[in-house]
């Protein structure tokens, strides 16, 4: 039977399949809620979204989506809280850079209450897929591609907009062991790196599996044209600690304005912490590696929240980071978790209650 959550159609499943899920085990983005949200754009317009049974779509085999490339993405994290309220982070940040990723991708830009309404919607209908264990959330997939139909090479005609959600646990298992990138670039000037399009992902691929065959789980990515300076870890953002400041590169054409980032540079300062937002090369981050003014070096982002790197690999010599007691790392991810899960107060007005 069809019901209206937040003016949002919502079509139930049947077919609940939350009796098969291991809460208690949960790996990153592994299993699917039984909802997802779906929205089309066609005849040059956004229509309004509804809630269906999650499931497979048929695609034309000429959808330019396949050809092209037409895609692009977002992550969120949805948390219920000690009362059973349901929490995102920071969603507008999501919704307005799933807008700047379209209008890069010449993708039809998509109406905030479509976003927004539809979310809430979907979070209502799945909220008990939503982990109530520490260090797990829901995690939340916004999504759009050309599903428009040609082989000329131009934009499509049409687009759809789905979001799907997976309950999960910790991206990464450990500490990382990085190498840092001399020859593959994620990005360069002019181009895509500052969207989350779906082709940046595909194009890491490669010089990441090379990273793996020599024993790394993560490339650190350092600017097309030198090579010289550090930019992204992975999908992440990253920090970098010398002595008791912590650095992290200005965000560019080439690097995605994480939220994550944004909200650990405010957070940091707030708690008195020494934040510099500047670029810094290679050279000095291995002249600190071996004068021991490298203290911590790590990844933000949603999935991976803050992942601490235990050292990292660079032409052909290995560095390892100090095991701290206390690390900016571990003080950071506590005050973020903490109030993206309504542990704490939250001064900066970044938690959003659906
Ligand atoms: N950089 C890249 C390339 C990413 O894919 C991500 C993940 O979303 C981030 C940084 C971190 O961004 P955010 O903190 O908004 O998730
Ligand atoms: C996220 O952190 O949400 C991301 O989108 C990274 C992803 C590629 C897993």
């Amino acid at each position: 039977m069809n019901t209206l959550i937040n003016d949002i159609e919502v079509i139930k499943t049947d077919q609940t399949t939350i009796n098969n899920v291991d809460f208690d085990n949960l790996q990153f983005g592994h299993v699917f809620s039984d909802h997802m949200l779906e929205c089309d754009y066609k005849d040059g317009k956004w229509h309004a979204p509804k809630v269906v049974p999650y499931g497979p779509i048929t695609l034309d085999p000429s959808a330019k989506i396949f050809h092209y490339g037409q895609s692009i993405f977002e992550g969120m994290k949805a948390y219920k809280d000690e009362d059973g309220n349901i929490l995102l982070f920071r969603p507008l940040d999501n919704f307005k850079r799933l807008n700047i990723s379209a209008k890069r991708l010449a993708i039809p830009e998509l109406p905030e209450a479509y976003f927004m309404e539809g979310l809430k919607a979907l979070l209502k209908v799945d909220s008990d897929w939503i982990p109530k264990k520490e260090g797990c959330s829901l995690y939340i997939r916004p999504f759009i591609f050309a599903t428009g139909k040609g082989f000329h090479a131009s934009p499509a005609d049409e687009y759809k907009f789905l979001i799907s959600t997976a309950p999960s646990g910790a991206y990464f298992a450990g500490k990382l062991k990085v190498l840092i990138e001399e020859k593959y670039s994620r990005s360069a000037n002019g181009g895509v790196g500052f969207a989350k399009a779906g082709g940046n992902y595909a194009g890491q691929f490669y010089p990441t599996q090379l990273a793996i065959e020599k024993g790394y789980q993560q490339v650190i990515w350092t600017d097309d044209n030198t090579h010289e300076f550090i930019e992204e870890a992975g999908a992440m953002n990253i920090f970098i600690r010398i002595k008791d400041t912590l650095i992290t590169a200005p965000i560019s054409d080439r690097i995605l304005d994480g939220i994550t980032r944004k909200s650990i540079i405010e957070l940091a300062k707030a708690e008195g912490l020494n934040v510099e937002v500047k670029k810094i090369t290679v050279s000095e981050v291995v002249a600190a590696a071996k004068d021991g003014s490298l203290k911590e070096m790590f990844g933000a982002g949603t999935a991976a929240v803050i992942s601490p790197i235990a050292g990292f690999g660079y032409k052909d010599e290995d560095f390892e980071l100090p095991e701290l007691e206390n690390t900016y790392a571990g003080f950071l991810k506590k005050r973020i978790t903490d109030i993206q899960t309504n542990k704490c107060e939250d001064p900066f007005g970044w938690r959003y209650k659906v």
